[in-house]
């Protein structure tokens, strides 16, 4: 392969056409005047391990990795992050110059990222956090949260034995509490997230109690769409800080982005709008 093609990447999953990815990486190719480009692609489970070899051949210097692929990956990595091996699931695959493929995930960082670029002076050490889920994104979260140095996490989720589970593998500085439960734990934190699907386009809210919501709290959201959950609205007129969950999104690109195309985007309101589409 020629040393001066143009570097291409993009995104494999199914269903992609939602992805929002493309939008994001096209913009920030076109505005730093950068040559690339990044395709969205379909790919199903059968043909993972065929497209992910030949991807490289074909001049891809990497790609993302979205549902339902994400664990699957790891397996055909050659080389995978500590962080990506914690959360059992990559978003993020380099192609290397010698062959070897490596996995990344860059979910915990973007999440981090949104909440320090998106609030006034979020301290994750400053007191608990709830966390609300326990599905992947849950970990993602989670081994953040961790890794910042949250003191404590109350971790609520309707099945029970899956917030367990994430305690056993995580440890001690994580609670676990009942469902039902989940509004007292909203009460005592002071970085509140929830990490479920309830409160997105299609979906039932979430309906915990929010009456213990209060100034000086950081609530955020991985759902996206709306970009104004009922919980986000909620905490914003109890006074808390809000962060939407479309940063996280645009954070986790970052590093991927740098990797593949030589240079470190920004995450600016410009581009917000531009995945927007506004
Ligand atoms: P993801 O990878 O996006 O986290 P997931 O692993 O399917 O997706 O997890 C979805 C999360 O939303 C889980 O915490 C799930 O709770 P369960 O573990 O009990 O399934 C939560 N969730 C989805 N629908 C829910 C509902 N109607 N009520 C409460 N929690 C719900």
């Amino acid at each position: 392969m020629s040393e001066n093609r143009i570097p291409l990447a993009g995104v494999i999953g199914d269903p992609i056409e939602h992805s929002l990815s493309p939008r994001l990486h096209g913009y920030w190719l076109k505005t730093m005047g950068l040559p690339g480009h990044y395709i969205p692609m379909r790919v199903v489970a059968n043909d993972l391990e065929e497209v992910i070899r030949t991807l490289p051949k074909a001049g891809f210097v990497g790609c993302n990795v979205t549902i339902p692929h994400k664990e699957r990956v790891l397996q055909l990595a050659d080389l995978v992050t500590d962080r990506a091996a914690l959360m059992g699931a990559a978003n993020t695959l380099i192609f290397r110059k010698d062959g070897k493929i490596h996995a990344d995930n860059t979910d915990g960082y973007g999440f981090i990222e949104n909440l320090r670029q998106g609030t006034e002076g979020w301290d994750p050490k400053a007191g608990p956090a709830a966390v609300l889920g326990a599905g992947g994104a849950s970990r993602a979260v989670i081994a953040a949260l961790l890794e910042v140095g949250v003191p404590e996490i109350f971790l609520a989720n309707r099945t029970r034995t899956r917030a367990e589970a994430l305690r056993i593998e995580f440890g001690t500085r994580i609670t676990v509490v009942d469902w039902v439960q989940a509004g007292n734990i909203i009460d005592e934190a002071v970085t509140v997230v929830n990490t479920t699907s309830l409160g997105m386009v299609g979906n039932p809210e979430l309906r915990v109690p929010l009456d213990g919501l209060k100034p000086g709290q950081v609530v955020t959201d991985i759902v996206y769409a709306p970009l104004k959950t009922p919980l986000l609205e909620a905490a914003e007129q109890a006074g808390c800080q809000i962060v939407d969950g479309l940063g996280m999104l645009l954070h986790q690109a970052v590093p991927g982005f740098e990797r593949w195309f030589g240079q470190r985007p920004e995450v600016t309101e410009e581009l917000r709008n531009a995945v927007l589409g506004q």
